[in-house]
């Protein structure tokens, strides 16, 4: 797969099979993912990679936390409160569009809750991964972060793998942080869902749309 194809056809993926990852693999994507650029070289990231078992008790312990109806204060704020145009639109219509598509009417809350929760079961993927960050680090490495993420789910692609990067997961701090047993100085920052495409699924049929270059692009100096 060439790289036009890898990031043509990576797209997040909300259903993924049970089929295993052997973790030379996922060795594999992250010994080549490492060589993303950093600012300064920092490399400001570590990389929990989960599996198995032991992905079995995180997602029974963020269940529970649903059931028992029990709330964290989030890491951080997804979005700005007051999104403005064009975002907030964009973000309605893939919203809107993935709603649909699964039958999720645009009143039913519920529907929507349930779909949401589906993120805490990494949409079903065999690995989970969890990106990490000193609370030190500035916005310049959470760039950094974000082309080490590219990569790995570029890789991915590469592998016949798919991935969800999931922010979601900042709603369940303090859970996370000890399932992982991060220190204070670390912020779990996203997570990943990692495995193979659910060619069946209803979901992995979204395509999300993307604006036009004459929307983002300012060309200077060229004939
Ligand atoms: C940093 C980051 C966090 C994201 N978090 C979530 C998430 O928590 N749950 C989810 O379903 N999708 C999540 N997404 C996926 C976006 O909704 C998706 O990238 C966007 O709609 C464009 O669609 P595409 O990835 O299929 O091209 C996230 C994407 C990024 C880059």
């Amino acid at each position: 797969m060439d790289l036009v194809q890898a990031i043509r056809s990576r797209k997040s993926v909300r259903q993924f099979t049970d089929q295993k990852v052997p973790k030379e693999i996922v060795y594999e994507i992250l010994e080549h993912a490492k060589w993303a650029p950093s600012g300064g070289n920092l490399q400001p990231w570590t990389v929990h990679v989960v599996s198995g078992e032991e992905l079995r008790k995180l997602v029974s312990s963020v269940q529970n936390n649903l059931l028992e109806m029990k709330d964290e204060t989030p890491e951080y704020n997804v979005y700005p409160p007051d999104l403005k145009d064009p975002y907030r639109t964009r973000r309605r219509v893939v919203g809107q569009a993935l709603y649909e598509l699964i039958g999720v009417p645009r009143k039913d809350t519920a529907g929507k809750l349930r779909q949401l929760a589906k993120n805490f079961e990494f949409f079903g993927a065999p690995v989970g991964l969890f990106f990490v960050m000193d609370r030190q680090m500035e916005i310049g490495q959470y760039a950094d972060l974000g082309m080490f993420m590219q990569n790995i789910m570029l890789l991915a692609r590469s592998n016949g793998l798919h991935t969800c990067p999931q922010e979601a997961w900042a709603r369940w701090p303090e859970t996370v942080s000890r399932f992982l047993n991060l220190q204070e100085h670390e912020m779990m920052f996203c997570g990943m869902a990692l495995g193979y495409m659910d060619e069946s699924a209803k979901i992995n049929e979204l395509q999300s749309e993307r604006a036009s270059l004459e929307d983002f692009v300012n060309w200077r100096g060229f004939e």
